[in-house]
C-alpha cells in the first residue's frame, strides 16, 4: 500500500489549480442515467471515487469514455439495474444511483452501504422518500430492492438535512409524475451544480439552494452539457495548509462564494485573503491563532473541513473547542495528530485543542478521507519526517494532491511498495 513521507517545515508559494468538486461529480455522473441521450461533463476531477462511479456506469451497460477532465456518458440502453457491494462497500455514495435508476427503469437493487469509518451513515431517508413517491421498497439478502410503475409526485420533509437524500430524490423526481416538493432539503452548493444540469437535460426545478425544492416532473429528459463546479473542500484544505506553514498561495479555478464559512475561519486564524470571481488567495505570516468552531449544514462549517481545521489549531496560539454535529465518531484523526504532539481532549461530540508551538514528525495512519488530509496538513507543518499509511483514502478524493503540493514547495512524496 502507498504511503507520503513529508518532510515538513517548508513555507508554500504559488499556484494551484483545484480539481472538480467530487461530491457534484458524483450525483451528476448518475444522473445521466436519467436520459438515453449523450451527456458530456467537463472538469471531472481524476479521483479514485469518480473511477469507482464510471465502473458502476459501465456495470450497467452505461456507455462511458473518459478524456481527461472531460467524460461522456450514454445510458441509451442498460444490461443490469444493481449496484453490487463489491463496489457499493468502498463508496457509499452509490446510493446515488437508486432515484435515478427507478425513475426512469422502474426498478433498481443497490446494496446496502452498511456500516462506515466515520459513523453508522444509513439510507432511510432515501427510502422513505422514494415510498412517499410511490416505490415499493425492501431489503433483501443485503440489497435494496425498489419497484414503481411510474413514480409520484410528493411532498417530502426529511427527518434531517441530508446531502444524497435531497440528491436521490431530487433525481427520481425529475421523471415523477406531478410535482414533488422537497422541504427540509440540504442547500449545498453541489445540489445547486446537480440541478443546474437536470435542468439543462429538461428538468423542471425551482428552489435549488433553498430548504424547499419543488420539481414538476416531466416525461422524459434529453443529453446535455455541463461543467462540474470546483471542490470547496479541496480549496478549503489547500487554505488550511498555507495557514498552518505559512507563504502565499494563489489558488485558481476555486469558487470564493461556496467558502463562506471555511473562509471567514480562516480569516480569525490570522489567514490573510483575497478573492476575485474565480480565485482565492491566501497569505500567512506568523503563528495561526486558535479557532473554535462547530460544523453544520450549508451555509455553516462543513463537517468535510473539520478535521483540516482542527490539525491548524493544533500548532495554534490558544485553546478552541470544535463541536462536530453532523457524524458520530468523527474524530478518528485525533489519535495520529496526538502522535506528532498535538494536544487534544474528545468529550463526546467535542474535541478542545490546545496548540503546541511546534509538532514532530511521526509515523501515523489515514482512516478516512478528510482524516488523512489533516494529517497531511500537520505533516508539512511539523519539524521532521511524518510518513502517513493507508493513503488510499486520500487518493479517493483528492485529486494528486502530492504533486499540487509539491509544486508549490511542499516535500512530500509517495513512496510505492518497492521503496519502503
Ligand atoms: C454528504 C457528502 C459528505 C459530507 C456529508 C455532510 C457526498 C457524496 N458526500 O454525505 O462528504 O460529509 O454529505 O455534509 O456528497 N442520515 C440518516 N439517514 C439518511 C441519510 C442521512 O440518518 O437516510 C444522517 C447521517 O447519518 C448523518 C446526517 O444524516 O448523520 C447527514 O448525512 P448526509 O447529509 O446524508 O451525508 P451524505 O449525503 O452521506
Amino acid at each position: 500500500m502507498d504511503k507520503l513521507r513529508i518532510t515538513g517545515g517548508q513555507r508554500l508559494h504559488g499556484e494551484i489549480t483545484v480539481s472538480g468538486a467530487k461530491n457534484a461529480a458524483l450525483p451528476i455522473l448518475c444522473a445521466t442515467l436519467l436520459t438515453a441521450d449523450t451527456v458530456t461533463l467537463h472538469n471531472a476531477p481524476e479521483l479514485r471515487d469518480i473511477d469507482t462511479t464510471l465502473k458502476l456506469l459501465s456495470q450497467l451497460g452505461v456507455h462511458v469514455e473518459r478524456n481527461a477532465e472531460s467524460v461522456t456518458i450514454r445510458a441509451n440502453e442498460l444490461n443490469s439495474l444493481e449496484a453490487p457491494y463489491e463496489l457499493v462497500k468502498t463508496m457509499r455514495a452509490s446510493i446515488l444511483v437508486l432515484g435515478p435508476l427507478l425513475a426512469r427503469f422502474g426498478e433498481a437493487r443497490v446494496s446496502l452501504p452498511g456500516g462506515c469509518a466515520i459513523g453508522q451513515r444509513p439510507v432511510d431517508q432515501h427510502i422513505k422518500g422514494l415510498e412517499a413517491m410511490g416505490a415499493d421498497i425492501h431489503i433483501e439478502h443485503g440489497f435494496v430492492v425498489a419497484k414503481a410503475k411510474r413514480l409520484k409526485g410528493a411532498v417530502i420533509r426529511t427527518d434531517m438535512v441530508t446531502v444524497t437524500g435531497t440528491e436521490n430524490l431530487l433525481m427520481a423526481a425529475t421523471l415523477a409524475e406531478g410535482e414533488t416538493i422537497l422541504e427540509n432539503a440540504a442547500r449545498e452548493p453541489e445540489i445547486v451544480d446537480l440541478a443546474e444540469l437536470l435542468i439543462a437535460m429538461g428538468a423542471k426545478i425551482s428552489g435549488h439552494g433553498t430548504d424547499r425544492i419543488t420539481i414538476q416532473g416531466v416525461e422524459r429528459l434529453h443529453g446535455a452539457e455541463h461543467t462540474i463546479m470546483p471542490d470547496r473542500i479541496e480549496a478549503g484544505t489547500f487554505l488550511c495548509a498555507v495557514a498552518a506553514t505559512g507563504g502565499d498561495l494563489m489558488l485558481r479555478r476555486a469558487c470564493p462564494d461556496t467558502l463562506g464559512a471555511t473562509l471567514d475561519k480562516l480569516r480569525e486564524a490570522g489567514l490573510h485573503i483575497e478573492t476575485g470571481p474565480d480565485w482565492v488567495r491566501g497569505t500567512m505570516y506568523g503563528r495561526p491563532k486558535a479557532t473554535g468552531f462547530r460544523t453544520s449544514e450549508y451555509p455553516s462549517f462543513p463537517t468535510d473541513m473539520q478535521a483540516q481545521l482542527m490539525a491548524l489549531n493544533t500548532i495554534a496560539d490558544g485553546t478552541a473547542m470544535v463541536v462536530e454535529t453532523i457524524f458520530e465518531n468523527r474524530f478518528m484523526h485525533v489519535q495520529e495528530l496526538i502522535r506528532l504532539g498535538a494536544q487534544i481532549e474528545i468529550d463526546g461530540n467535542a474535541a478542545v485543542v490546545t496548540g503546541v508551538s511546534q509538532l514532530l514528525g511521526a509515523r501515523v495512519m489515514a482512516t478516512d478521507l478528510r482524516a488523512s488530509a489533516s494529517l497531511v496538513i500537520a505533516g508539512l507543518a511539523a519539524k521532521g519526517d511524518t510518513i502517513i499509511e493507508r493513503i488510499y483514502h486520500l487518493d479517493r478524493g483528492y485529486d494528486r494532491m502530492e504533486s499540487k503540493l509539491q509544486a508549490v514547495g511542499a516535500q512530500i512524496e509517495r513512496l510505492t511498495k518497492e521503496e519502503e
